[in-house]
C-alpha cells in the first residue's frame, strides 16, 4: 500500500511517520526544499516527543521517503492525504482554503490513474464537495475518490493519538474510497479502535464540533473557576465531581488561563462563520469565544490584583510561554496576551520556556529570555506559572525563595498544592480555588 503525505507541517509529518509505524510505504511532500533537506539528514522541524525516533525508524527502514517533487509521489499512490495548512483568513475568521484548493489542483494535474484523495487538513462543510468538482473538472478521465478523514491529534501526544486514537473518522462515499481508507488503517482492528464510516460532510463537522465542544468545556470550567472564587468553593473539586459522572467525563475540565494554540482558537472560529453562511447561529459557540478571549485579560489583571494592584517598577517572573507543555507551539498561547501587558504596565518581565522560546523572544523582544526557571526568578517579586510543564510542578521552593525578592506565587494551571506553598513561606494566588491567600 503507497500513500503521498502532501505537507510536512505537524499533521502531515506525524502522520506520514505513523501510517509508516502501520506498515505503509509513504512519502511526504512539500515545498520548502529546506524542510526536506533537514527531514533527509533526520532533523525534525517541530518539537513533538517521540517524532524523531519514529522518523528514523522507517526512513531507516526505507518507508518514509520525504520529497519537494509531487508529480513523483502521487504517481501510483493509493491514497494521497492533503495536510496543508488551513489558516484563519485575517480578518473574517474563514479558514483559508487556499493551499489546500492549490494542492488538489497540482495533484489533479499530476495524476497518472485513479486515487482516492483524502483530506487530512481541518477544512470546513463542503470543501469536500468542492474539491470533487476540481477533480472532475481537471480530470474527467480519472476516478478519483474524494475523502475526508479529520484528525485528532493532540500535540505533545500526537504519536499515541494517531497509533491508539479513540476513533476513526472517514467520509467516504464510495466502496473503493472506503476499502482504501479501512486498509490504511488495518492496524487499529487489532486493538478493536471504532473506525467510523460517513458521508463528507459529516465527517468535516465532526472534526469541528468536537474541537469546538471540547473548547466549550474548558471554557464552562473556567467560569465556574471564577464563581468558585467568588463563593468559597475549589474547582478542582467541583471538576472531579462532575468529571466522575460518566456522561460528562473528567477530561478537558482543567481551569486555566483559557484555551490557545493552532486548533481551538481557528476552529471555533471557523465553525461559527459556517453556521452564519448556513444560517444557522451557533450561539454557544460564539460565547465560548468571546468568554475566551476575555480570559487572557482577565489574567492579567489576576496577576496585578495578586501583586497589590501596581506592578509598574517590580520584576515579573514568568514559567511557561507556550500555549500547552510538550510543544514549542506559541500560536494564540495566552502569553502573547499576558506578557506585554505586563509590560505595557512598567513591569520587568523575566521569562523562562523549556522549548518555546526561540519563537517567544520572536514574538516577544520586550521580554527576557532566561536559561532556566531559577534565573528568570532572580530578583522577582512574582512567579507566574503560565504553562504546566513538568519540570515547573517540582521546583525547589527553598531555592526560589532564596532568589526571589519576594515569596509570591501565582499559579494559573493549578499545579501546587495551596498548603505546601504556604508552608513553604510563599503567598499563593490559583485559579478557582479558596481565594488569594498570604504569607507576606
Ligand atoms: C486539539 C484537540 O485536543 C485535538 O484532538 C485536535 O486534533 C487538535 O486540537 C487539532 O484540531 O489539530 P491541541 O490544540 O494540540 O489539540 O491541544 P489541547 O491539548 O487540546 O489543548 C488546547 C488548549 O486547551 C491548550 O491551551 C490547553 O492548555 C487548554 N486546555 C486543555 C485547558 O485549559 N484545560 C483543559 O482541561 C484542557
Amino acid at each position: 500500500m503507497k500513500i503521498a503525505m502532501i505537507g510536512t507541517g505537524y499533521v502531515g509529518l506525524v502522520s506520514g511517520a505513523c501510517f509508516a509505524e502501520f506498515g505503509l510505504d509513504v512519502t511526504c511532500v512539500d515545498k520548502d526544499h529546506g524542510k526536506i533537506e533537514m527531514l533527509r539528514e533526520g532533523r525534525i522541524p517541530i518539537y513533538e516527543p517521540g517524532l524523531d525516533a519514529l522518523v528514523a525508524r522507517h526512513a531507516g527502514a526505507g518507508r518514509l521517503h520525504f520529497t519537494t517533487d509531487l508529480k513523483a509521489a502521487v504517481a501510483g499512490a493509493d491514497a494521497i492525504f492533503i495536510a496543508v495548512g488551513t489558516p484563519s483568513r485575517r480578518g473574517d475568521g474563514h479558514a483559508d482554503l487556499s493551499y489546500v484548493f492549490a494542492a488538489a489542483e497540482e495533484i489533479a494535474d499530476a495524476l497518472t490513474g485513479p486515487t482516492v484523495v483524502v483530506t487530512k487538513s481541518t477544512v470546513p462543510v463542503g470543501t469536500g464537495r468542492k474539491l470533487q468538482r476540481i477533480f472532475a473538472a481537471r480530470r474527467p478521465d480519472l476516478a478519483v475518490d474524494v475523502a475526508s478523514n479529520p484528525e485528532f491529534l493532540r500535540e505533545g501526544s500526537a504519536i499515541e493519538d494517531f497509533l491508539r486514537p479513540d476513533r476513526v473518522v472517514c467520509g467516504a462515499e464510495s466502496e473503493h474510497a472506503r476499502d482504501v481508507l479501512a486498509r490504511c488503517y488495518r492496524p487499529l482492528n487489532l486493538i478493536e479502535t471504532p473506525i467510523m464510516f460517513t458521508d463528507l460532510e459529516t465527517a468535516e463537522l465532526i472534526k469541528y464540533a468536537t474541537n469546538s465542544f471540547l473548547a466549550t468545556k474548558i471554557t464552562f470550567i473556567n467560569e465556574m473557576a471564577d464563581l468558585c472564587e467568588r463563593v468559597g468553593a475549589d474547582v478542582n473539586q467541583v471538576a472531579k465531581g462532575m468529571g466522575l459522572d460518566g456522561r460528562i467525563g473528567r477530561k478537558f475540565l482543567h481551569a486555566g488561563p483559557g484555551y490557545g494554540g493552532s486548533c481551538f482558537p481557528k476552529d471555533t472560529l471557523a465553525l461559527l462563520r459556517t453556521g452564519e453562511m448556513y444560517g444557522a447561529p451557533l450561539r454557544i459557540v460564539e460565547t465560548v469565544v468571546s468568554v475566551n478571549e476575555g480570559r487572557k485579560r482577565r489574567m492579567i489583571r489576576k496577576i496585578v490584583d495578586a501583586m497589590g494592584g501596581r506592578i509598574e517598577g517590580a520584576t515579573i517572573a514568568v514559567l511557561g510561554v507556550t500555549f500547552k507543555p510538550n510543544t514549542d507551539d506559541m500560536r494564540e498561547s495566552p502569553s502573547l496576551v499576558i506578557l506585554p501587558a505586563l509590560r505595557a504596565e512598567g513591569a520587568v518581565v523575566r521569562a523562562y520556556d523549556p522549548e518555546g522560546m526561540t519563537e517567544a523572544a520572536k514574538l516577544m523582544p520586550e521580554v527576557t529570555w532566561c536559561e532556566d526557571a531559577y534565573s528568570a526568578l532572580e530578583g522577582a517579586s512574582a512567579m507566574v506559572i503560565l504553562t504546566e510543564w513538568n519540570q515547573f510542578r517540582g521546583l525547589d521552593l527553598e531555592r526560589a525563595k532564596q532568589v526571589m525578592r519576594e515569596p509570591r506565587i501565582i499559579d494559573l494551571r493549578n499545579i501546587y498544592d495551596p498548603a505546601q506553598v504556604m508552608r513553604a513561606g510563599f503567598s499563593y494566588t490559583c485559579i478557582g480555588r479558596p481565594a488569594t491567600t498570604s504569607a507576606l
